[in-house]
Parts: C-alpha cells; structure tokens; sequence
C-alpha cells in the first residue's frame, strides 16, 4: 500500500488473486490435470471477492482453524477480526480427490468462472456449529440457515487462483479495491463513507447517507449485485434506483456509485462486520451501519449488528463504524427524523415495511414522497408492472 493512503486493507496489505498474464501459461496447463469442482452462485461470488482483494487478508477458502475461531469468537486464527466463515463445501468425492491431486479446478455452472484452488486441507464442519456462529440461530425459516442445510459437510481450503471470469453484471460500475482507493486518491478524499444497501433506496437510507456525507469528503455508495434472495427487488431496477437517486439529490464530485459483487448472507450482526471490514478494504475510512443491517425477518435486534463491533478495540477494526437508529419522516417534524431526534408518537412516522410497498406497487399507487423520491418511485413502477406482465 502507498503510506500515503489514510486507511490499510485489513491486515495489511491488499490481496489480489487473479492469474499473471506471464504466468497464465503454466497455470493453465496444471488447471488442465485437475478434477473440476462447479462451484454455486454463492461460491463463484466469494472467489471473486478473494481474487479482487475485497476479502484482504483472505487469499483463499478457509481452513478448520480458521473458520472454527470465525464461528466461536468472530475472528481468524491469527486473531484479526472477520465476520463470517468463507469456506467451500463440496462433496465427499471432490473432497477425496481434491486431497489426492492437491488442487482442484473451480467452475461456475455456466463455466466462464473459472480459478484453481491450491487444496491444502480437506475437513468437515460440524453444522449445527456453523449455523449457530454465522447467523446466531438454527432455525431453518431464516434463508442462511436453510442454505447451509442444503450444503455437504465437506469443506477444502486453501488459496485460488483466478483464470476467467463472466463479464461484469454493471460494468461501468465494477470497481474493485485497487481501483477504489486509486479513485479516492485522485479525487482527493481522505475521509470516504461507504454505505452498503441490497434495498431500493427510500428517504430513510438518503437520510443516513446525507448525515455521513456532512462529516465525510466523499461518498462511496456501493449496493450488492450478488447473489441475493428472490424476494428481494433484482439488482438492475436498484442501481436504476440508484442512480437516479443520485443524479438527482447529490453533488456528482462528492460521490462514487460502484457494485459490491458479494453474495448476501443475511447474517445480520456477523455479516455487518464483514461488510465493515470489506469497504475497509476498498479504501473507506468509515461505514454506515443502521437499524437492523443486512437482518431478515424478525431474527435480530434492530441494533445488534451495531453492538457487534463494540466487542473489538477500535484500532483492531480500523474503519470507523457510523452507527444510526431507526430513521423516517415525521409529519410533525416535517422531514427526516430518528428515534434519536424525535419526540412525536409512532402515528405521525411514515413507516413503510417492504410488503407494505410491494402491495402499493402492485396495486399500480406511486409510494408517497416521504417514502421515497418520485424519480425512484417511477422505476419501481416500471419495472414492477414490466415483470408482474
Ligand atoms: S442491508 O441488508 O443492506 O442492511 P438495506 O439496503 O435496507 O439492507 O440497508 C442499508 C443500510 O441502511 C443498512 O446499514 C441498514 O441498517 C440501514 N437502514 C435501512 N433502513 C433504515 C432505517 N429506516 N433507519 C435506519 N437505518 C436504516
């Protein structure tokens, strides 16, 4: 890292595990001899976030040692603070012949994915374990549950090595780690906000990101376009979202709209402190954790995924945390509020719940202003009507 830069990668330095072109050659002849492993949506997502340097310090999937001290106490083997636990689960054949040949070729189903994975263990995780430490309960209704009881027990770790990949969902918006900080360099922004969203952006999230820009230099909004559930509204209605939210309402030089390609694991607390430590690592001073950050249903506290960090000294989390309550419009405040800053009764709040909004949608109503921006609303509209014909 340049001394220059105001925040280091966690750990240190920023990881990047994509093939060199010098050394494509004899990589690619190795990635020849190896059994193929396909790899789920959620895997091929994680490789990317490895190789680009998103999930610095990891140079790979996680071994025993390491995913077993990310469950029990929320940091990596050699102590350094992490969320959640990045293993690849695969079945008991790939586990024996990853282990016999050392290495395995990793493929997404459609193939242009692809990164050898250097096997340098071979394990099982005990699941009621891992469901317990990722998301803090076994109930199979939450989704991240659900999912790790679909998975083999098998897991294999060790560094990869990316070959090739798909062509980016939001090109103009893929900016990986390397090139964010290059970014925040040449436009002079030593104190950057990062703010993490997988929801169509309303007045409540614009309130949070207004309040973060007045202390920061910029504002580096960044929405995850992985793998996500099917409830949740698709990636390219929100980053239209987005950017009309932005085009509209905030001062161009004053902020960056790029993707986070990460999966959404909806691990609440677990996963709010991975998402920390990933804009950490794309260069963001500090980052905005509000109510109930990256929750489902009802299976977290509204401020648990804030608490999380205040089980780590600060320097050992480096970004800084912006931690905000329940905001909304309050009709006798007369804009934006918080649980913080208003005293009026819940009856004068604009609350809207997800399903409140869907029903709007689908109904064809435009959502009211003190929800969301007429421009945003449009779009969700739009694209409402275009899928439910
Ligand atoms: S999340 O899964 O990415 O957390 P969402 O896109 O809804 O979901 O939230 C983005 C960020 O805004 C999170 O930090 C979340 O806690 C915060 N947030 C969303 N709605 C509110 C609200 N009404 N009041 C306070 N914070 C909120």
């Amino acid at each position: 890292m340049d001394a220059t830069e105001p925040i280091a990668p966690h750990g240190g330095r920023l990881v990047s595990r994509v093939a060199a072109a010098d050394d494509r050659a004899r990589l690619e002849a190795r990635a020849a001899r190896l059994p193929q492993v396909i790899v789920d949506d959620v895997g091929a997502a994680d490789v990317t976030c490895i190789a680009t340097g998103a999930y610095s310090p990891l140079e790979g999937f996680m071994g025993r040692a390491d995913a077993a001290r990310v469950l029990g106490e929320a940091r990596l083997a050699d102590g350094l603070p992490w969320g959640v636990p990045i293993t690849l689960a695969v079945d008991r054949d790939a586990a024996r012949q990853g282990g016999r040949t050392g290495g395995l070729l990793l493929r997404d189903a459609g193939g242009q994915l692809r990164a050898l994975l250097e096997v340098r263990e071979v394990y099982t995780l005990e699941p009621a374990l891992e469901q317990e430490g990722t998301f803090g309960t076994r109930d199979g209704a939450h989704p991240g549950v659900a999912r790790l009881a679909g998975l083999p027990r098998w897991r294999v770790g060790g560094p990869i090595t990316l070959l090739s990949s798909p062509a980016p969902a939001f090109p103009e918006s893929r900016l990986d780690p390397a090139t964010t900080r290059r970014i925040f360099r040449e436009r002079g922004w030593r104190d950057v906000v990062g703010f993490q969203t997988r929801n169509p952006v309303h007045r409540a999230h614009e309130h949070l990101l207004r309040c973060a820009l007045e202390i920061a230099d910029g504002l580096f909004l960044q929405p995850l376009v992985g793998p996500a559930l099917d409830t949740d509204v698709e990636a390219s209605t929100r980053m239209a979202c987005y950017r009309a939210l932005l085009a509209g309402y905030f001062p161009p030089e004053r902020t960056l709209l790029g993707v986070y390609p990460g999966a959404m694991r909806y691990a609440g607390p677990r996963e709010a402190l991975l998402h920390a430590i990933v804009r950490k690592n794309y260069g963001c001073t500090r980052f905005v954790v509000g109510r109930d950050h990256a929750g489902v249903g009802r299976h977290y506290p509204p401020l648990a995924a804030q608490r999380i960090f205040d089980r780590f000294e600060p320097g050992e989390i480096g970004i800084d945390v912006l931690r905000f309550q329940d905001a909304f419009h309050c009709r006798r405040c007369q804009g934006m509020a918080s649980l913080k800053t208003c005293p009026h009764p819940e009856a004068d709040r604009v609350h809207l719940s997800g399903t409140e909004l869907r029903a709007m949608l689908q109904r064809g109503e435009i959502p009211p202003e003190t929800f969301t921006r007429p421009e945003v609303a449009r779009i969700l509209l739009r694209r409402g009507r275009a899928h439910a014909g």
